[in-house]
């Protein structure tokens, strides 16, 4: 299968072109390496364009894709409250742009990346695809939108798509070459890492007073090699079904934020100072995925998502990019 990867050289879309080496699929990576790096496309070819550029687009994808898979779009809610009219131009407006050449070149197989932030503040303990999309921050929003869009894709120009609805992607390759890299980073794994090693002097945890086991927030973690099996599953029953759905991606278990930093420093073995300060605009108390569709339709299973897995990938990583910070 000829197969786009956009966002390639990102966190996510990098583990994916990595987990494509070992596979016969003909791969090519979109990217306008805004927050990527081009060393984590390998040797796949590399089409330096930005979504927003339609006849540069339409042009890349007459070379006769089967399927396009979307990795590329802003993903910090702290962000989407500031700026919004990025969020909705990049996530939504460029995401349509794609879709409308795609549908006049008749390349009619998507994977979309959507998040666990479409369902806003769950309804009940597991979340599972039924919940409806009831998004608490812009950058939610963006994602249910495309959602949408894509459902009357389909209905109107048989566009199908599966949309894997990520919970907590963290982690690093187990090979040692590519990991969670975004600046200014702003997820909690990477950042105790960086109070672990020293590059910052401490975690700020935001906010305790909330309704869960010790007041902190908490959330269903799950490893990014793991994400990028389940695009490889969900691309395959896209091919052999043509049918459009949508999946949760996540270990059906939670953390609070202190069981994360208690698991931390166990594995670095190292002092992690903690600062309580309110709570953050948009974060829901707790989000964990009911992963069972994703089990029984797609056989996938979490392989890598054992906390100390995680935590241990992360901090070889964290170790790396000290190094390249030298
Ligand atoms: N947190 C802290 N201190 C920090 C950073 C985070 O206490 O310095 C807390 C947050 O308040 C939250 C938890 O740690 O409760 C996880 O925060 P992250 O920023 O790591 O991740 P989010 O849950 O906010 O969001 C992530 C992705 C989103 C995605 C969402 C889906 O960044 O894109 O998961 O669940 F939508």
């Amino acid at each position: 299968m000829k197969i786009l990867v956009i966002g390639g050289a990102g966190y996510v879309g990098s583990h994916m072109l990595k987990r494509f080496q070992d596979t016969n699929h003909e791969v090519e990576v979109l990217d306008n390496l805004s927050t990527g790096f081009e060393t984590n496309c390998l040797d796949f070819p590399l089409h330096k364009c930005d979504l927003s550029n339609r006849e540069q687009v339409y042009s890349i994808l007459k070379n006769k894709f089967d399927l396009v898979m979307h990795f590329a779009s802003f993903i910090n809610v702290g962000e989407s409250y500031i700026n919004p009219q990025k969020y909705y131009e990049n996530n939504v407006i460029n995401t349509l742009n794609l879709l409308n050449c795609m549908v006049d070149l008749k390349i009619l197989n998507f994977v979309f990346s959507s998040t666990a932030a479409v369902y806003g503040e769950p309804k009940s303990n597991l979340v599972s695809e039924i919940h409806p999309m009831t998004p608490v921050n812009p950058y939610g929003h963006t994602k249910a939108i495309v959602e949408n869009i894509l459902k009357n894709y389909d209905n109107a120009y048989g566009l199908k798509s599966i949309s894997l609805r990520y919970f907590n992607a963290c982690g690093a390759h187990s090979d040692g070459t590519i990991g969670e890299r975004h600046d200014p980073e702003t997820h909690l794994i990477p950042l105790i890492l960086q109070a672990a090693s020293g590059r910052k002097n401490k975690i700020t945890i935001y906010g305790d007073d909330y309704p869960t086991k010790d007041g902190t927030c908490v959330r269903d973690y799950i490893h990014v090699m793991d994400l990028a099996e389940a695009h490889l599953l969900a691309l395959d029953r896209l091919f052999q079904l043509q049918l459009s759905d949508v999946y949760n991606i996540g270990n059906n278990e939670g953390f609070s934020v202190k069981e994360i930093i208690g698991v931390a420093k166990k594995i670095t073995n190292k002092k992690i100072d903690i600062e309580i300060q309110s709570r953050r605009k948009g974060d829901p108390a707790e989000l964990i995925a009911d992963n069972q569709k994703i089990k029984l339709e797609l056989n996938w299973t979490a392989k890598h998502s054992d906390l100390d897995k995680i935590i241990s990938s992360a901090w070889q990583w964290e170790q790396k990019l000290l190094t390249f910070n030298q």
